[in-house]
């Protein structure tokens, strides 16, 4: 089994975002060195790290297309593309280049080298859509209900089929509600950042049943080390979650009591469009690599409280 050590040279897409910043971090303490390739302008995700990282800072298929030397690799951590579904919705030609067309052709470059990097694709629990049942295994029936779910499962569906053809090493990470510092939309940042604004009245989108796995993102960092390091990289999928299911209600309970705030709560009852309804995972494929979630829930939250009151 290949290992994460100074000699390991990384290649982190989509490295400037939220995960792959955390990543990066990670990285650097095994002593790894770390390439990242992201157009992000932004860079105050990985302004502490600049000085120990290579930046490349560009689209992942125009430098491919440009000759970007995929074979200088060990391991490419594959995290380049939308993470949001409300944006596949309003505008799904985006979300098919950045899902879709990034890995397709990140895999068409790694077809051609003699000694391909193992590749980590991360993918999203959006591919089940609305289960059929729970705890979702990762052999369930996958019926994506977003243009962001197609995009993820066509992408993970190339990557094992060139696992299959044409022998890459790969692994695909079906990762569910990530959260944590950096991260600047999605639920728990939402509700934060609105009980901040609004600390009389809290407007929540659905009717607070809709239930989500939470993992906190060093645990995600966690399972991309593991995957990389333990999977046999066969083109397997893994679900990526805490394992354990929190309804909205209790998330907007938790975090007003985390803030001491005590404002109306209103359920607008809509949740928007392409979002499910419950999510509950099973982990225990990825627990077989040694996986093992460290973040409780009400931690969690109080690591981005912080971060979210020493920065915003
Ligand atoms: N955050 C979650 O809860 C979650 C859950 C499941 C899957 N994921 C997936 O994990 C990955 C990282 O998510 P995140 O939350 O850190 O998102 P993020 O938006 O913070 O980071 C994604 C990064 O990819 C970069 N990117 C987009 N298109 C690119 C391109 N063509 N070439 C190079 N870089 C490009 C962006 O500039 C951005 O910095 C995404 O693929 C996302 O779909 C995230």
């Amino acid at each position: 089994m290949p290992s994460i050590n100074r000699n390991s040279r990384i290649l982190i897409t989509g490295g400037a975002g939220f995960i792959g910043s955390h990543l990066a971090e990670h990285l650097l303490t095994l002593d790894a060195r770390v390439t990242i390739l992201d157009p992000l302008e932004d860079h105050s995700n990985i302004a502490h790290i600049l000085p120990d990282i290579q930046l490349i800072k560009g689209n992942l298929i125009d430098q491919l297309l440009q000759g970007f030397e995929l074979a200088d690799y060990d391991f490419i951590f594959h995290l380049a593309g939308n993470n949001f579904v409300p944006r596949s919705v309003e505008n799904p030609v985006y979300d098919f280049d950045a899902n879709l067309g990034c890995t397709f052709a990140l895999l068409e470059g790694l077809r051609v080298l003699k000694t391909p990097p193992r590749l980590i694709n991360m993918s999203s629990g959006a591919v089940y859509g609305n289960p059929q049942r729970i705890p979702i295994c990762e052999d369930d029936p996958t019926l994506p209900i977003s243009p962001y779910g197609v995009s993820k499962l066509a992408a993970e569906r190339y990557v094992a089929v060139y696992s299959q053809i044409y022998g890459l090493e790969t692994v695909t990470l079906r990762v569910f509600s990530a959260y944590g510092p950096r991260q600047r939309k999605l639920a728990v940042y939402e509700l934060l950042h609105r009980l901040k604004q609004n600390p009389q009245r809290l407007e929540v989108i659905g009717d607070g049943q809709q239930a989500r796995d939470f993992i906190y993102v060093s645990d995600v960092v966690q399972a991309l080390v593991k995957a990389a390091c333990h999977s046999p990289a066969k083109g397997e999928v893994y679900n990526t979650a805490s394992g354990k299911s929190v309804s909205i209600q209790q998330l907007v309970d938790l975090w007003c009591r985390l803030t001491g705030l005590n404002p109306e709560i209103v359920y607008l009852g809509k949740v928007r469009p392409g979002e499910p309804e419950r999510w509950q995972v099973d982990i225990r494929r990825l627990l077989q690599l040694g996986f093992a979630p460290l973040i409780s829930l009400e931690d969690g939250l109080k690591y981005v409280l912080e971060w979210y009151e020493a920065n915003l």
